[in-house]
């Protein structure tokens, strides 16, 4: 079954072609990163009107670098929830208007479920259950995948998200947005005991976390050093801040696998592309005996392939949409019925 697959909810608009869930026939991005750059984030209302000039065209580009006509496309499957509620309207508007011309199923996909589904695509052997520990821009939480569409949150951030803070403390260094990314290559150079940054553990269920503390706890840090005169060392800042960053994660990844009993872990989003985090995974897994499954960089971030291979799997139980799906800026990942 070939899925065309659409992507809008933040600053890439995206449209792939999966075929069975796991074979990427072709995988179209174009992205705005450099236009928001010049703002420090993303502007929404540019990032509507931008998806809305290109997707058309990557719809055509999509079909043609994967040797397929309309004909061969047996469903649209499109980002439904969440993300910038402009920008998810305009792939769901697109994905709409396909699906209708074409006369084929239109399948809504959570995003977050599509950043989990990118395992399916690196891993062709991986099957639920298993647990994944989704570190997006936005969301930040361990989730127990039972089946392709039944989850379990397991625990997440009360407060800021994982990404938000990287990019956070990125911008107050002077770094292009998003920061994540450089922040993790400064860090390289960098002690990460030099600075002493918080872990926080909050309230009752030992999955939860916090990072505001510790993104607060770094502004602070730069701003003192700005105070009083002195250069703050940004590698050794960064390799600080990502290695609490790390540990908060890493410590509860194998408290779950404990508690749990699975030896399967994956990790989904675009943190997941962080380098401490990744090495210091795999080495806590590796040593409990469990398998874990990371997507390859390209995988990470937000790209159409993962909605398609997610989109396979929810139109498999059933989860089609009619001609009234709306799209939704905040949506949970346990899936409502629409
Ligand atoms: O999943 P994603 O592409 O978009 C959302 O759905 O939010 O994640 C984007 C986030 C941004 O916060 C970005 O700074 C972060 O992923 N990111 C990283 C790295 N690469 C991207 N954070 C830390 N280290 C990285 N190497
Ligand atoms: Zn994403």
């Amino acid at each position: 079954m070939k899925i065309m697959a659409i992507e809008s909810s933040c600053d890439e608009t995206a449209v792939a072609i999966v075929e069975d869930g796991r074979k990427i026939l072709t995988d179209c991005i174009s992205s705005q990163v450099d236009l928001h750059r010049i703002y420090g984030g993303v502007v929404p209302e540019i990032a509507s009107r931008k998806h809305i000039e290109a997707i058309s065209g990557l719809a055509d580009q999509a079909l043609e670098t994967a040797g397929v006509t309309r004909d061969g496309i047996d469903a649209v499957a499109v980002t439904y929830a969440p993300g910038l509620i402009g920008a998810v309207l305009v792939g769901v508007n697109f994905a709409k208007g396909a699906a209708m011309a074409m006369g084929k199923p239109l399948i809504p996909v959570h995003h977050i479920r599509g950043h989990i589904a990118a395992n399916y695509l690196a891993y062709p052997e991986l099957e639920p259950p298993f647990l994944c520990l989704v570190v997006s821009g936005g969301h930040t939480m361990f989730v127990e995948v039972k089946d392709y569409t039944q989850m379990r949150i397991l625990g997440t951030t009360l407060d800021d998200a994982a990404g938000e803070c990287f990019d956070k403390v990125g911008r107050v260094l002077g770094m292009p947005y998003p920061g994540g990314a450089a922040v993790d290559r400064a860090s390289q150079s960098g002690d990460p005991m030099k600075y002493s940054l918080p872990r926080s553990k909050p309230g009752n269920n030992p999955f939860d976390m916090s990072f505001s503390g510790l993104k607060t706890a770094a502004l602070n840090l730069i701003h003192h050093y700005e105070q009083v005169g002195e250069e703050v060392d940004i590698p050794s800042l960064c390799a600080g801040f990502s290695q609490a960053v790390s540990d908060m994660l890493v410590s509860r990844a194998v408290l779950a696998l404990q508690e749990t009993g699975y030896r399967k872990i994956a990790v989904a989003g675009g943190v997941a592309a962080n380098s401490r985090i990744r090495a210091d995974l795999l080495a806590a897994a590796q040593q409990m005996g469990a398998q874990v499954y990371m997507p390859p960089l390209r995988l990470c971030g937000d790209n159409g392939a993962m909605i398609g291979a997610q989109g396979y799997y929810e139109y498999l139980a059933g989860n089609t949409a009619d001609m009234s799906l709306n799209a939704y800026a905040t949506r949970s990942i346990l899936g409502e019925t629409l």
